[in-house]
């Protein structure tokens, strides 16, 4: 662990998850237990349960929980160490220097230095004679040098090896290269720069380091982009390209693009407040990096199929969010008789800034951008068409929230359908009941199927063992609740569970007791991935009773290694094994 016990005991008894919580979300207290609105999905009826006795979170809707420190590094975007540290200022507590974080946070810096110097390089190489071919392509796409410049461009080299070399010299090693990305090893263990003959595009977060890079080839050849990997400062699921420069816009809202380079067109004509999520969908981490700046956000994707689900998909993340969200459409383009696609980029160039500006400012909501979807598959001349459009219409204001918006677009769409409002309401009505009836049978599928609801959300963690991993959790929440129970009967050992995740979580805590401190969740919070904390937080919350302890304890133990057994002997008989396995699908039911 790699902060002190004591030290940790003290910051989560000063930091109380009620007091933490309660700053971020607004809490109604019911019957000894608090209720909001999740942060982490959104929902505008409360399923977010906080447990001040326990100090846990737990989601029923997104399935998200743990202690106060995962609170912080959910809500706040942090590493288990800066959540600690963050807690740790909130109550003006000391934090101990730890050698093991110390010399990673020093790793991270030195990466990013690295990355810096690699820009820096990059840099240069676009000023001088190797810079030609970069320089050309950037005159052909119309990027100013200052544009160029404001965004950190530059060159790499048509060569294996420059920058390897470069950075060498500058006293970088081969596994910081490596792990920064820029270099690459090949079977026989030789390394080469990743990036040659491209444009660089320096990715720069909002704290203004440079966490990796994007590059575009000067040719057709492919891949046409290539990008940095994942590495220990760059998740791309959290960085936005632009955003470093888009936080200081004067405009009201953040435009989101597919494409690098339509980042640079639009910043270079004006649009300072345009961001890219380089290629990937929209992340709901993004989401949260940009709810720091903005409220308003206006999604420009490609006027294609892949940019219509991406917007789609866009949609679905904020539906209900504090965001007001825009779709601005780019119109394709006729050439030579055929109409076809355009970024953002192309329409600058082509219609220029002040149609572009134009277009924002009558950029329609995520509504009628949807509506105008569904509108365009239908043919509304014809009466069946017409019929069709009103069943699928209706599907979609279902959905929507507010009681006024849904007045709204039930009375725009009976007008588009060429309908009685009061026909079109009758029909959004039945929607809704169908929809509501949907959502019970779902739920009373997820009832009589408890097997199912019992398996951890995440499919990597899935029980093997349905039988034995239900007697684990059981034996995990006895530690939890009264350590005592055990000084009579040891616990079995890590191997001897059949959930790897149960196994280590009870060793962590087991050896924690042993070393003399209060079992609690909290203990794990920094060992643990999100998911396998939300698990266990799940795990922790089951009821178990104080009555029957001891019993259900043997009972457990039992369980557990009976089933250990099994899997160590080759003796099973077949026919024992048959009726074992018919059990586990039964979801351990007999426990
Ligand atoms: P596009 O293929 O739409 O390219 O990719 P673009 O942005 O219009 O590029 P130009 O105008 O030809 O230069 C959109 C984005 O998807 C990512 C890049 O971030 C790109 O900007 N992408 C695309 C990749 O990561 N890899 C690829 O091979 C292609
Ligand atoms: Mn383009």
């Amino acid at each position: 662990m790699a902060f002190p016990q004591a030290f940790m005991d003290e910051l989560t008894a000063r930091n109380d998850i009620v007091d933490v919580v309660g700053s971020y979300v607004t809490l109604t207290s019911k019957s000894g237990s608090f209720w909001g609105c999740c942060p982490f999905h959104n929902e505008k009826t409360p399923s977010f349960h906080v447990l001040q006795d326990k100090q846990i979170y737990y989601c029923f809707g997104c399935k998200k929980g743990g202690g106060v420190v995962n609170f912080i590094m959910e809500e706040e975007n942090l590493s288990f160490p800066e959540a600690v540290r963050f807690l740790a200022k909130r109550v003006n507590m000391e934090v101990p220097e730890d050698n093991t974080d110390r010399e990673a946070s020093r790793y991270r810096q030195r990466l990013l230095e690295l990355n810096r110097d690699a820009a820096r390089y990059y840099y240069q190489l676009l000023q001088g004679r190797e810079g030609e071919g970069v320089r050309a392509y950037l005159e052909k796409r119309r990027i100013s040098r200052s544009t160029a410049v404001k965004f950190g461009m530059g060159a790499s080299a048509d060569s294996w090896d420059s920058l390897l070399l470069a950075m060498t010299k500058k006293g970088y090693s081969k596994k910081e290269l490596l792990d920064a990305g820029l270099v690459v090893q090949n079977k026989n263990g030789g390394l080469y720069d990743k990036f040659r003959n491209r444009l660089m595009l320096p990715v720069i977060d909002t704290r203004g380091d440079v966490v990796a890079f994007g590059s575009r080839v000067l040719d057709k050849s492919e891949p046409k982009y290539m990008n940095s990997s994942e590495t220990p400062v760059y998740s791309k699921r959290r960085v936005l390209y632009g955003l470093n420069l888009a936080k200081k816009t004067k405009r009201p809202n953040i435009i989101l693009c597919e494409g690098n380079l339509d980042i640079v067109t639009l910043h270079q004509a004006g649009f300072d407040n345009a961001v890219a999520s380089m290629g990937t969908a929209l992340t709901p981490e993004q989401v949260r990096l940009l709810s720091r700046f903005t409220k308003e956000l206006v999604l420009c994707y490609d006027n294609d199929n892949a940019g219509k689900i991406a917007t789609e998909r866009a949609l679905q993340i904020l539906n209900n969010s504090e965001f007001s969200v825009k779709v601005l459409q780019l119109p394709k383009r006729l050439v030579d008789g055929e109409y076809i696609k355009q970024d953002a980029d192309d329409f600058i160039k082509f219609q220029g800034p002040d149609a572009f500006e134009r277009l924002l400012s009558g950029s329609e909501n995520g509504v009628e951008f949807r509506m105008a979807q569904i509108a365009a598959k239908h043919d509304l001349q014809n009466d069946e068409a017409r019929i069709a459009y009103c069943a699928e219409i209706s599907e979609l204001l279902a959905t929507l929230g507010g009681a006024v918006e849904r007045e709204v677009y039930t009375v725009r769409a009976a007008e588009v359908a060429k309908i009685g409002t009061d026909a079109m309401k009758v029909e959004v009505q039945r929607a809704i009941k169908r929809k509501n009836a949907k959502e019970r049978r779902a739920e009373l599928r997820r009832d009589l199927n408890p097997s199912m609801s019992l398996q951890p959300k995440e499919r990597s963690l899935r029980y093997e063992n349905m039988r034995s991993a239900r007697a684990e959790e059981g034996l995990l929440r006895l530690l939890l609740l009264d350590e005592s129970l055990f000084d009579t009967q040891a616990p079995p050992r890590e191997e001897e569970f059949s959930s790897p995740l149960l196994g280590r979580a009870f060793a962590l805590l087991w050896q924690a007791h042993l070393e003399g401190h209060a079992v609690s969740l909290h203990l794990l919070s920094g060992e643990l991935t999100s998911e396998e904390m939300s698990h266990i937080t799940f795990v922790s919350q089951q009821p178990e009773s104080v009555r029957n302890a001891p019993k259900a304890l043997s009972d457990y133990i039992k369980i557990i290694r009976n089933e250990a057994n099994k899997r160590a002997g080759d003796d099973t008989d077949p026919l024992l094994a048959a009726t074992e396995k018919y059990k586990n699908k039964l979801g351990g039911k007999q426990l």
